[in-house]
């Protein structure tokens, strides 16, 4: 319940769409459940039982008001046109009438879905924008723990699962339920010992389903989980067609992909199976009772041990048989809500969950970067047992070079996702001028630097938006700053120029010029820090020296942070850090390193040289 109202409340303000709805509802409610009393009169006029006695009697009645009964005021007319035009003229008017009803009745019904279906399609639209908003607003890491494919599933098949299930209970939990409610008053008004004895069932069968009901969560919730495997699986598939192909491994996932399907599949089973019991079980009992109402009210009218008259009492038997049909909806959308509710709470649990690592109330705002960046006796462990990076400390003054280098693993990456906060050290500390990283905010930490990562991570746009990528630049600075990292010429060189569209990922260029693209970002970026981990996907030497120009231009004038795989980058540096095993093994300029007889950087050097 707590969830259900949680969901519900992402339509804010509900009041706008629940109480038109809530109206429009009551009132096709109100003659839907007039269609069924009429049939009183009319099997009465059939059944020759309206007598001009009868019928003056209501006519001695005060005219009706508006506080009179429908019943008394119906009789009223009905009376008056029975007086003037006779039988035939009655069964015209009460024909009429129930015309009448029913189009009043399906307006409403129309006006009242079209309500539904707007507070449904904004209360998803919010909700999935709620989700996606604050998942992006997740700290790095939470992504590289998270399958890709489950966040997908959720942000998608489980806020549609949402939109079904919270749309059947909505209308059944109104619509139905006043439907239910009208008969039974219908009920009551016609015979108050038939209609007690009929209720009986209803706790009955509520035990049934409430068990039922249980079952189903459990089974919604293991299907949803394998659904999100599926999804996780189809991306990483997609996303690696080429070594699927290369390595021959069609077979192998397809293996993967029948497990998951597998496991899908009997938990929709499953769950059918149970979902579908509950609609039988109440049609046997509704008929059951209706069986038993025949039998005992149909003896109490043949013995005339009771006033209710023939017509009345097949009219109260049509009405009942159509109270089943609201009971069971009420029944078949409580029970398919479990699919909703189950999915409904992993999309709550994904926004729920905190960031961990986020602005501290009252952060400062950082000014522009002046002075210098301090690592200080820096660790820090992704997982808590196995430390990355222990005793990290150096010095990063504004306009100097600091490199990174050493064996893969060795933690340089990590260093590098510190320096923007992407991670919070476990111990030690780091400060940009003098202040802590986090007790500045994120944003105008990260305002300051441009960050060229290992893989370039590109979008399915236009080359034109992955350069200005948010920033409102004109055409004329992205071309400066894709000319500045020797990219402009091959853009040049693609069919649409610089509105060409590169692809998932960048899929459509190589890599060399994915590089440059990523590069002429920063550029434009133009941030006083750059944090550069350089790509170790091999590139042809024409495109490595292109690229290096690239680098040593964006690197001109600013402070950075690289990390390095060719020894070549770094000739330059003012300081060398060697990596390895998450320490500073040796640390210095690069022909200072080199003297260093066992030295590890003169190793690496000589193997590169090789
Ligand atoms: N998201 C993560 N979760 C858990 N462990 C991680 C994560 N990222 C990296 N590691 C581990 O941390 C260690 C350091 O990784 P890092 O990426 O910093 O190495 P690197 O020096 O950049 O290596 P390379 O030269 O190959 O890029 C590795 O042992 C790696 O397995
Ligand atoms: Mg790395």
């Amino acid at each position: 319940m707590k969830t259900y109202s949680r969901l519900l409340s992402f339509a804010r303000p509900l009041g706008r769409f629940l109480t038109p709805f809530v109206l429009t509802s009551l009132i096709a409610s109100v003659f839907g459940v007039l269609n069924f009393t009429l049939l009183i009169p009319l099997l009465s006029i059939l059944f020759e039982q309206v007598d001009a006695k009868k019928m003056q009697a209501f006519l001695n009645q005060p005219a009706p008001s508006i506080t009179s009964s429908p019943t008394e005021a119906f009789n009223y007319y009905f009376a008056q046109v029975f007086q003037e035009y006779g039988k035939i003229g009655a069964l015209q008017f009460v024909c009429g009438i129930i015309v009448l009803s029913v189009l009043l009745s399906n307006v409403f019904k129309y006006l009242s879905v079209r309500q539904l279906e707007s507070f449904k399609a904004r209360m998803v639209a919010t909700l999935r924008e709620t989700v996606f908003s604050r998942t992006i607003q997740l700290h790095l890491g939470f992504f590289s723990n998270e399958r890709k494919g489950n966040l997908m599933s959720r942000i998608t098949t489980d806020v549609q699962e949402v939109e079904n299930s919270i749309a059947n209970t909505l209308s059944a939990g109104s619509k139905e339920v006043f439907l239910l409610l009208g008969y039974i008053i219908a009920l009551l008004s016609i015979s108050v010992k038939l209609t007690l004895f009929a209720i009986i069932v209803i706790p009955l069968s509520g035990g049934f389903i409430a068990t039922l009901v249980r079952r189903m969560k459990r089974d919604a919730q293991e299907g949803q989980q394998r659904l999100s495997s599926l999804v996780s699986l189809l991306d990483e598939t997609f996303g690696g067609m080429r070594v699927v192909k290369g390595f021959v491994a069609e077979g192998f996932i397809l293996d993967k992909f029948r497990q998951e399907n597998e496991g899908y599949r009997q938990a929709v089973r499953s769950l059918a199976n149970r979902r579908e019991l509950a609609s039988p079980f109440s049609e046997v009992m509704g008929v059951a009772v209706v069986a038993g109402i025949l039998l005992y009210g149909g003896s109490l009218v043949l013995s005339g041990q009771s006033d209710l008259t023939a017509a009345q009492f097949i009219a109260y038997i049509a009405i009942f048989s159509q109270v089943t049909r609201p009971a069971k909806d009420i029944s078949n959308a409580f029970s398919g809500s479990q699919r909703g509710l189950a999915s409904g709470e992993r999309v709550l649990e994904l926004i729920d969950t905190q960031s961990a690592v986020q602005d501290k109330p009252g952060a400062v705002t950082l000014g522009k970067f002046s002075d210098r960046i301090a690592v200080q006796s820096v660790s820090f462990a992704y997982n808590e047992d196995t430390p990355v990076l222990r005793d990290i400390s150096f010095e990063l003054t504004k306009g100097k070079t600091i490199a990174l280098v050493g064996s893969s693993g060795g933690g340089k990456s990590t260093i590098a996702d510190l320096i923007p906060r992407f991670y919070d050290p476990t111990s030690g500390q780091i400060r940009i001028d003098g202040v802590d990283l986090r007790d500045c905010t994120m944003a105008s930490l990260r305002a300051q630097m441009g960050i060229v990562t290992q893989e370039s991570i590109l979008f399915n746009d236009t080359i034109f938006n992955n350069i200005a990528f948010g920033s409102k630049a004109t055409e004329a600075e992205v071309m400066e700053a894709a000319r500045i990292a020797n990219a402009h010429e091959f853009i040049m060189a693609q069919p649409d120029g610089y509105q060409t569209v590169i692809g998932d990922r960048g899929g459509k260029l190589s890599g060399g010029q994915r590089q440059r693209i990523s590069i002429a970002r920063a550029i434009l970026k133009n941030p006083p820090i750059l944090i550069l981990d350089e790509a170790t996907s091999a590139l042809d030497t024409e495109s490595e020296k292109l690229v290096q120009e690239a680098l040593t231009r964006l690197m001109t004038n600013r402070t950075t942070l690289v990390i390095a795989h060719r020894l070549s980058t770094i000739q330059h540096a003012d300081e060398i850090l060697v990596v390895n095993q998450g320490r500073i093994v040796e640390r210095g300029r690069h022909d200072e390193l080199l003297s260093l007889d066992e030295g590890f950087y003169r190793k690496l050097s000589t193997m590169q040289s090789v």
